[in-house]
């Protein structure tokens, strides 16, 4: 089945709301376009339960903190709405930019706190993008649950708050990470890699395994599962390391003691490409 391809807020309201009328599950699936096989697992996450699938795809110019990484960032649009219609979205919504941006923006959100450390950090006022557009969209299609991938886990963990804090009726719905066969996480910027640095990038994959087995098979410390995991990284000239952080996995903050489940969280640049990466651990005897 074609997925309809809705361009206005208007449209888009009407047809969720004729789905909800039916007593359907709505489901939204946020994105930027170029779609790849991590998105389409939100996508297939979404379909499982709901009777209307929006995906919206939508580049969201204010959440951009270099103006050279939003003008790298290209999408085809025909091409990802072929993608939705094979993973069974019901509709995809492109709005243009003016479509959602019609004046400049003097409203936005802001997530205090948990978005001070590990890429709100590095990337100024890129977190207060994200959370004012994904606001709007949760107001335009007013899903009953949203998916959101946990590659983008810091991010994950700040939409979860805003929602709660803002009491907004809809069930985050977090989705494992998909990768590559030899651990690179699945990303739309893993494509401006040249060969060389893509044989490289699954280091930070590996790199984050090595901390990640520090602590679970010897309790090891913070600072020693971070240095095992730099240590690691130094190996590769090519690699800079922006940040590799042991952190909380409901708040994605740095903690200074491991006494149960955390996350180990890394950003790393390769040329001018910057990688993220996340995965779980947890001292022996603590999952
Ligand atoms: O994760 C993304 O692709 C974006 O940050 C999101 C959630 C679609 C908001 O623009």
């Amino acid at each position: 089945m074609p997925a309809d391809l809705l361009n206005t807020i208007a449209e888009v309201r009407r047809r969720v709301r004729a789905a909800r009328a039916q007593g359907g599950t709505i489901s939204l699936v946020p994105t930027m376009g170029a779609l790849h096989a991590g998105h389409g697992a939100l996508i297939d996450a979404a379909r499982r339960g709901s009777d209307c699938v929006v995906v919206s795809i939508f580049v969201n110019p204010i959440q951009f903190d270099r103006p050279d990484d939003y003008e790298a960032y290209r999408i085809d649009l025909a091409a990802d709405v072929g993608f939705c219609a094979a993973r069974g979205a019901d509709l995809v919504f492109a709005p243009s930019a003016p479509e959602i941006y019609p004046e400049p923006q003097k409203t936005f959100v802001e997530v205090t706190e948990l978005g001070d450390h590990l890429c709100g950090k590095f990337r100024p006022g890129h977190f207060r993008g994200v959370v004012t557009v994904v606001a709007k969209l949760f107001h335009i299609v007013e899903p009953d649950r949203a998916f959101f991938g946990e590659k983008d886990a810091q991010q994950l963990a700040i939409i979860r708050r805003m929602t709660a804090d803002l009491n907004m009726p809809i069930e985050i719905v977090p989705v494992p990470i998909v990768r590559e066969p030899d651990g690179l996480a699945l990303s739309s910027r893993n494509r401006r890699l040249s060969p060389e640095e893509r044989a490289i990038a699954p280091a930070l994959f590996r790199a984050l395994g090595l901390a990640r087995d520090r602590i679970a098979s010897r309790a090891a410390s913070v600072g020693e599962a971070r240095q095992a995991g730099l240590d690691a990284l130094a190996k590769y000239p090519l690699i800079r390391v922006e940040y590799f952080e042991v952190v909380d996995p409901a708040t994605m903050t740095p903690v200074d003691r491991i006494a149960g489940p955390v996350r180990i969280a890394a950003a790393v640049w390769l040329g001018s490409t910057r990688l993220i990466d996340n995965v779980s651990s947890a001292p022996p005897g603590k999952i």
